[in-house]
């Protein structure tokens, strides 16, 4: 959620040399002042929500400055570099497409764009028979919202148009995803808000005290919505902001009430697909086929590219040419994205972030107990997890923030604090990590935890 930036005035720091990390003796690093400086002239106010640390290069699970200092990335560029940042099978399938001289071709039919919506199909489940390239996480979920309103007014003409989503969600940045999303300081610059888009209290908040299906149902009749009446029901698998997933009895109950009227069911796997969760989809762990879902971030581990996978029965929505986009499928993208779901394949990646989250999770879980007070929730799953901190009960983001700083001036980068409050520390290291720096990054981040609240 970010809502301050960083300072840019140097500050002395612990200088540190490890098998992983090598971070000089003051943050942000002096010499990177000017190009931070420049940033700041050059760009939105809104871009400076990230610690200022300047990628030079990034490769595996590290990432290092122009100036000799390198962090074990826990950010995984927010979730995107699943099989490791900069992998020679990825380059080299970016390189060999480029030099085939075909770098793009709009909707034009071509080789790479056939193999890879095959790939995805064939990757998920038999139901889920087609799939759509786009660009974006956020155009994956506008387009999921398209699909589900055209089938409602289809089925039940113009007043089966509710969309369901949940509080605390993140579905993107452009006006649907946002409208979808369900925290209303980030929709306030919308002014009137569309009526058709509902949230209801989401079951894996630590704060929702009834996690029954029934209280869904209840939710929805206490605004006075019928079910008959709501066209598609969107949730992220895991929410991203804390890392929380839905009661798998209440996933399978929301399978069963969309099928019962008739309404879409979509899954916002944009962080949680590809392995991250230690399944191949977030949504194996609930025992459920969604009739959508939204892909992005893991997919290529690197360029931009996305995709909505689902039934033809909803796919096929729409006639020749109204459902189309100017990048989708861009040659160079697809050919990252095969190189990179082969890793996902070949060294099974879901299979090694259900490992590495047990030692994860345990991790949290010894940190999570040393300040008992201070950590008020810890969910995740796999190689993501959130802790949302605070004290008296109540979240608080400052002190979120002052324990990412912390680990970022011990060589341990995470992104800007999320979630409620921006007070979830969000932990989403590359998927290939080798287990030794896992280990090295818990143990900062356990004296991160420690300097802030044992002063
Ligand atoms: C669950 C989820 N959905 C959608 C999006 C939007 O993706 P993008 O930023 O690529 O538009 C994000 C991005 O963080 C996300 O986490």
């Amino acid at each position: 959620m970010g809502g301050k930036a960083y300072s840019l005035e140097p500050l002395p720091i612990s200088p540190v040399q490890t098998k992983y990390r090598k971070m000089g003796d003051r943050f942000p690093v002096p010499e990177s002042i000017p190009l931070l400086e420049q940033l700041r002239v050059y760009e939105p106010v809104s871009m400076s929500g990230q610690p200022p640390v300047v990628w030079a290069k990034a490769k595996g699970f590290q990432v290092s400055d122009h100036w000799g200092n390198t962090w074990l990335d826990w950010s995984s560029g927010v979730l995107v570099a699943s099989a490791g940042h900069g992998r020679p099978e990825i380059l080299k399938a970016i390189k060999a497409q480029a030099e085939k001289e075909m770098i793009h071709n709009y909707c034009f039919p071509s080789q790479i764009r056939t193999e890879l919506s095959r790939k995805l199909v064939d990757l998920a489940p038999p139901e889920m028979d087609k799939a759509f390239i786009l660009t974006t996480g956020s155009e994956t979920t506008e387009n999921a919202i398209k699909l589900s309103k055209a089938h409602g007014h289809k089925v039940g003409g113009p007043d089966k148009d509710v969309f369901i989503t949940f509080d605390g969600a993140f579905h993107g940045r452009t006006l649907g995803s946002q409208l979808a999303g369900g925290s209303p300081a980030l929709k306030a610059w919308i002014g009137k808000l569309d009526p058709s888009f509902v949230q209801v209290p989401f079951p894996g908040d630590f704060r929702v005290k009834d996690k029954s299906f029934g209280f869904f149902e209840k939710a929805l009749a206490d605004k006075g919505i019928k079910p008959e009446n709501v066209c598609g029901v969107m949730t992220e698998t895991y929410q991203g902001g804390i890392a929380a997933f839905l009661p798998v009895d209440y996933a399978q109950a929301l399978r069963k009430w969309c099928d019962k009227y008739d309404i879409l069911l979509i899954m916002d796997e944009v962080q949680a697909g590809f392995g991250r969760t230690g399944r191949m989809f977030g949504f194996e762990h609930y025992g459920i086929v969604p009739d959508l879902a939204c892909f992005g971030k893991g997919i290529s581990s690197s360029l931009p590219i996305s995709a909505v996978i689902g039934r033809s029965k909803f796919m096929d929505a729409f006639e020749p040419g109204s459902m189309t986009s100017t990048h989708t499928g861009n040659p160079v993208c697809c050919a990252a994205a095969m190189a990179s779901l082969d890793i996902v394949v070949k060294e099974d990646l879901p299979g090694q972030a259900a490992t590495k989250g047990e030692i994860l999770m345990n991790a949290l879980s010894r940190i999570a107990d040393a300040h008992p007070d201070n950590v008020l929730a810890l969910n995740g799953k796999g190689m993501v997890a959130a802790v949302q901190v605070g004290s008296g009960g109540r979240l608080d983001g400052n002190l979120a923030w002052e324990i990412v700083r912390n680990c970022i001036v011990r060589g341990l980068l995470m992104f800007s604090p999320v979630g409620p409050e921006g007070a979830s520390v969000k932990i989403s290291p590359p998927i290939i990590t080798p287990e030794d720096a896992l280990e090295e990054g818990l143990q900062v981040l356990d004296e991160a935890f420690a300097t802030a609240l044992d002063s």
